[in-house]
This record gives C-alpha cells, structure tokens and sequence, in this order.
C-alpha cells in the first residue's frame, strides 16, 4: 500500500489521476523538489520546500502551503509509507484549464502531487566513482528554477548515458554551469571551485551543505566560473545532488581525471557530509 498526496488528501496510487487539462502535461508548467530520507527522517527540508516556495514564486504561480505544512506533508508520506532510506518527491503545477499559452484565470488552483519511495544510496558510486560526458548546454536562462521542463536535461542525461556515462556535465560558452542532474565541484591545489550560484545553474541545497562543510574545514572555495580545459586539469571533480550525495568523477570524455580514483578532499567531504546525515537522524529519532 502506498500512500500519494494529491492536493490535500493522502490517497492510494490508483485513485491518483492526472488531467490532460493539467498544465503539467501541456507545457511543463510548475515547479518540483525531491527531498532525501535517511533513517526515516527528511534531510533539509526546510531548504528544499524553501527554494520550492521560492521557484513557484518566481514563475508567478502562488502555492496554498507554507514551508511548515509543506514539511508536514512529506513527512506524513515518508512515515506512512514505511520509508527508511529514499525520498519524497513534491511538484506543483499551474493546475487544469483548457490550453492556453497564457496563465489561466484566478479560479484555477495550484494541483499539487506528491509521495514517498524507497531508494538506497549509491555506495558503489560514492566510493568508485563514475565517469561523465559533455554536452552543450541548450537550455534556457532561468535555470535557478527547479522547472518540471526537462527536456534539455532528458536529453543530455541520455546522450551521457548512451556514451557508457552515469551523468552529462553542461558546457555554456566554454564554461562549466552544472550537471544534468547535479551540480558540478573541482578541487586544484586544495582549493574547492564552483560555478557561482547565478541564474545559470540551480543552486543545489546538496551543493549548499558542502559550502558549508568546506567553511567548517576551513577549506577554501571559489565560486567562481571555470573552462571545461581548467575543469579537465583539475585534481579532483565531483558532482552533488539530493540522491547523488558526492559522488566523485573519475573521468571526463574518457580521459582520467587525476589518477582516475576519487581523491582525498573529496573523501573528506564525503566523510563530513556523512556527520551531517547522522545528526539528522539523531536528531529526530
Ligand atoms: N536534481 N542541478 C540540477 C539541474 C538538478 O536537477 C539538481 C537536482 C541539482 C542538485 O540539487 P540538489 O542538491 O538540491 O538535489 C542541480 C534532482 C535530484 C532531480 O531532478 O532528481
């Protein structure tokens, strides 16, 4: 039995029916989150239902919830579904009404979906690594919003994984914004480098904590743009993202990044980021 939420009530997967009037389906018009749990406990979600509020603002569609209840509800679904380790995933689009480019009138609500799932965490990847694949990054400018229109990145993903990859890294004019799915980091000579969070990428929460993991080490960062030849020289490279974690890169287009193994700050951040899961569960069991 599982249990979904759709617009305020908690109902099984079947009785979750989705509308060919819905917006969603139309034009991708709404916003999403996908928040992780670890021992039955969500991580960050007062970050991630924060940005929520803050992308469905931002493409002028107000949602009926606060941060609170919105926590509340995935809360509700992680527990009632049983989850120890996976993750909730929450979107909102702009509602049903008949198809019309421009938004619909003030009567048409919000449709709000939700559930929980079961998804371990990638230990294999976080402890090999994996390789990744470039891709020219076609997408629109507003790639602060967490926008339920992915197909640049449906594309980039599968041209990445059809080259044997377990994620595609977008170039923009010779510099590196992000990951499909992911933000991207490279270490050189001990110092931590990332794209600035602009609108170019999504300023990942996964991306956030490391920040701040790296001013708990007093390791230094740059969010700073860098080229895909400054990417390629780096001593190390890894992505993040809710259900990724740090996930080192060991080779880029087929060439080895480093020595091709995950390197020693990324293993330490690793090690960091993994306290910060602990505390969750301690806090909250
Ligand atoms: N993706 N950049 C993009 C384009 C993303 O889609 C994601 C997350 C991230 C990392 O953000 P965070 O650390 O908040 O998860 C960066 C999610 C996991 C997804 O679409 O499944």
């Amino acid at each position: 039995m599982t249990l979904y939420f759709k617009n305020g009530k908690y109902t099984q997967k079947d009785e979750v029916t989705v509308s060919i009037d819905d917006r969603g389906y139309y034009f991708g018009d709404g916003v999403y989150e996908v928040i992780k749990v670890y021992g039955g406990s969500l991580y960050t979600a007062e970050e991630h239902f924060t940005r929520f509020l803050s992308s469905a603002e931002k493409i002028r569609m107000p949602l009926p919830y606060t941060v609170a209840e919105f926590t509340e509800i995935a809360e509700r679904l992680a527990e009632d579904n049983g989850i120890t380790e996976g993750h909730v995933y929450i979107q909102a689009t702009r509602g049903v009404a008949p198809r019309i480019h421009n938004f619909p009138g003030e009567e048409t609500e919000p449709m709000i979906t939700g559930y929980a799932i079961e998804n371990p965490r990638p230990l294999a990847k976080l402890e090999s690594g994996v390789a990744v694949k470039t891709v020219d990054d076609i997408r629109w400018l507003r790639c602060d919003i967490k926008s339920l229109n992915l197909l640049a990145n449906v594309m980039a993903k599968q041209e990445a994984v059809e080259a044997g990859c377990a994620e595609a890294v977008f170039i923009r004019d010779g510099i590196v914004t992000e990951g499909s799915s992911s933000n991207i980091f490279g270490v050189k000579d001990g110092i931590l480098y990332t794209h600035p969070a602009t609108n170019l990428i999504l300023n990942g929460i996964t991306r956030r904590v490391v920040l701040k993991c790296c001013a708990q080490e007093s390791i230094g960062v740059m969010e700073e743009t860098f080229s895909l030849d400054e990417l390629r020289a780096m001593d190390e490279v890894f992505l993040t993202s809710t259900t990724s974690e740090i996930t080192p890169i060991t080779s880029i287009d087929g060439e080895q990044v480093g020595d091709g193994k995950p390197g020693p700050l990324t293993a330490r951040l690793q090690a960091v980021f993994e306290s910060t899961i602990g505390q969750v569960q301690q806090k909250t069991n």
